[in-house]
């Protein structure tokens, strides 16, 4: 089933989302979901929150189908170490339309759980690390603007306003 992606401005996205305890059948459904709602808005990475789903559950697959291997299921995922700083264009699908700059960490390490529970860490470096960084933090209710100037961020949202308006976004 393909979710329709959540859009900024929805409090979804900007409060923490629950821990996962049950590792189910319901929990496996889910994942499949957000994978096929993840390729069909073509990204390369979804959170729960962003499906209006408030758990902390995250997909990843940088290389948009290309490896099997690449997809990646990060559960209650935390950012355990990070080294390095490099600054990419970054969008995310629940702001569409808008890029800017963003400097993280260049080589981070995420310890999460997989769909069955067991813990698992890893360390992605270039933009495998942003994706750790940009879904984790989409679980701590924290969007990409954050990490941009005020300034930035400030007129980001004046044109969100104008397209809400318009009954655009
Ligand atoms: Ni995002």
């Amino acid at each position: 089933m393909i979710y329709p992606i959540v859009k900024f401005g929805n409090p979804v996205l900007e409060k923490p989302a629950e821990k996962v305890t049950v590792f189910n059948d319901e929990l496996k459904k889910l994942i499949a979901d957000m994978f096929e709602s993840m390729y069909a808005a073509r990204g390369v990475g979804l959170a729960a929150p962003q499906i209006g789903i408030s758990r902390r559950i995250a997909v990843v697959d940088v290389t948009f189908k290309e490896d099997p291997d690449a997809k990646l299921v990060l559960i209650n995922p935390e950012i355990i170490h990070k080294e390095g700083r490099h600054a990419q264009s970054e969008g995310c699908l629940s702001i569409p339309d808008f890029r800017e700059n963003v400097s993280r960490a260049q080589v981070a390490t995420v310890r999460a759980q997989d769909v069955t529970g067991k813990v698992f860490e890893k360390t992605g470096d270039d933009l495998l690390a942003r994706a750790f960084q940009h879904e984790t933090d989409h679980l701590n209710g924290k969007l990409y603007i954050s990490h941009i100037s005020a300034l930035k961020r400030d007129l980001i949202k004046r044109k969100i306003r104008k397209l809400v308006k318009a009954g655009e976004w």
